[in-house]
C-alpha cells in the first residue's frame, strides 16, 4: 500500500530537477500524477517512464491553469495534492536589473504559485481537502544578492502560502512552503563548486527535498501555513 495510494497529485515544473524527484515520489507512492511543465519532450519522456501523465502548462498562464485543472478533474477526479515547483532565476542586481527580468520572475514564481492555488482550491474543497506544498528557498528566509527578483518572489511565496493556509484551512487544505538550499539541479549544478556556509558540507540530493514534500502530504497532519527547510543548516548562522 502506497503512502498516496488513490491520490491526485499536479507537480509544476516536474520535468527535470527537484520536480521531477517529486513526480517520482509521489507515482512510487501510488498518485496519480500529472506532469506539468514547459519542457514538452523531458517532460513527456519522464511521465511515459513512471506511468504519469503529461501536460503542457507555463505556469504564468492563468487561463491554462483553469484548462488543466478542468481536465484534471474530469479524468482522474478531484485534486488532493499540489505541488508548485516551477521556478526560474535571473540574475537582477537592483542598480541595473531590467524590467523584463523582474517581471519574468515575479510572474513565474510567485504570481504562478499564486494561480495554481486559486486553481485548484475549489476541487481540494469538494474532494473534502487537500495539501499544497509551494516551493520557496533560502532565498525566502534570508537576503541574497544579484538576485532580487528571486528573492522577492521566495520572501512573497513564504507569505502567501500563510494566507492561503488561513483562507484554506477551514477547508482542510494545508498549505506549506519549502525552502531548499544548494541542491545539485540543471538550475543549479553542483560541478566543481562547494556549497558555502552550510553545516553539513555538501550538495542537497533532489530526493531529499522530495521526502521532506512527502512528509507534509502525508505525515504533517497538525502543521499549515509554516516553513520547512532542506538546506544543510545554511540558514543555522
Ligand atoms: N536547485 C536549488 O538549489 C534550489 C534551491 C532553492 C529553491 N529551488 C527552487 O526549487 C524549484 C525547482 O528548482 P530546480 O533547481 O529543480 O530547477 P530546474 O531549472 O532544474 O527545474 C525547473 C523546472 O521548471 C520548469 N519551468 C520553468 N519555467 C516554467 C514555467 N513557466 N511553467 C512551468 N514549468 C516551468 C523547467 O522547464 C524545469 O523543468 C524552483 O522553484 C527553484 O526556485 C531550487
Amino acid at each position: 500500500m502506497g503512502r498516496v495510494d488513490g491520490k491526485v497529485a499536479i507537480v509544476t515544473g516536474g520535468a527535470m530537477g527537484i520536480g521531477a524527484a517529486h513526480c517520482r515520489a509521489l507515482a512510487a507512492e501510488g498518485a496519480s500524477v500529472v506532469l506539468c511543465d514547459v519542457a514538452d519532450d523531458q517532460g513527456a519522456a519522464l511521465a511515459a517512464e513512471i506511468g504519469a501523465t503529461y501536460k503542457h502548462l507555463d505556469v504564468s498562464n492563468e487561463d491554462a491553469w483553469a484548462e488543466l485543472v478542468a481536465e484534471t478533474v474530469a479524468s482522474l477526479g478531484n485534486i488532493d495534492i499540489l505541488v508548485n515547483n516551477a521556478g526560474i532565476a535571473a540574475l537582477t542586481p537592483i542598480a541595473t536589473a531590467s524590467t523584463s527580468d523582474w517581471d519574468r520572475v515575479i510572474a513565474v514564481n510567485l504570481t504562478g504559485t499564486f494561480f495554481g492555488m486559486r486553481a485548484v482550491a475549489a476541487s481540494m474543497k469538494e474532494a473534502g481537502g487537500g495539501v499544497i506544498v509551494n516551493t520557496s528557498s533560502v532565498a525566502g528566509l534570508v537576503g541574497t544578492p544579484g538576485i532580487s527578483a528571486y528573492v522577492a518572489s521566495k520572501w512573497g511565496v513564504r507569505g502567501m502560502t500563510k494566507s492561503a493556509a488561513m483562507d484554506l484551512g477551514p477547508d482542510n487544505i494545508r498549505v506549506f512552503s519549502i525552502h531548499p538550499g544548494a541542491i545539485d539541479t540543471p538550475m543549479s549544478p553542483a560541478g566543481d563548486r562547494k556549497p558555502g556556509g552550510q553545516i553539513i558540507p555538501r550538495w542537497g540530493h533532489v530526493d531529499e527535498v522530495a521526502k521532506m514534500m512527502m512528509f507534509l502530504v502525508t505525515d504533517a497532519t497538525f502543521s499549515t501555513g509554516t516553513e520547512f527547510v532542506i538546506d544543510g543548516g545554511f540558514t543555522a548562522r
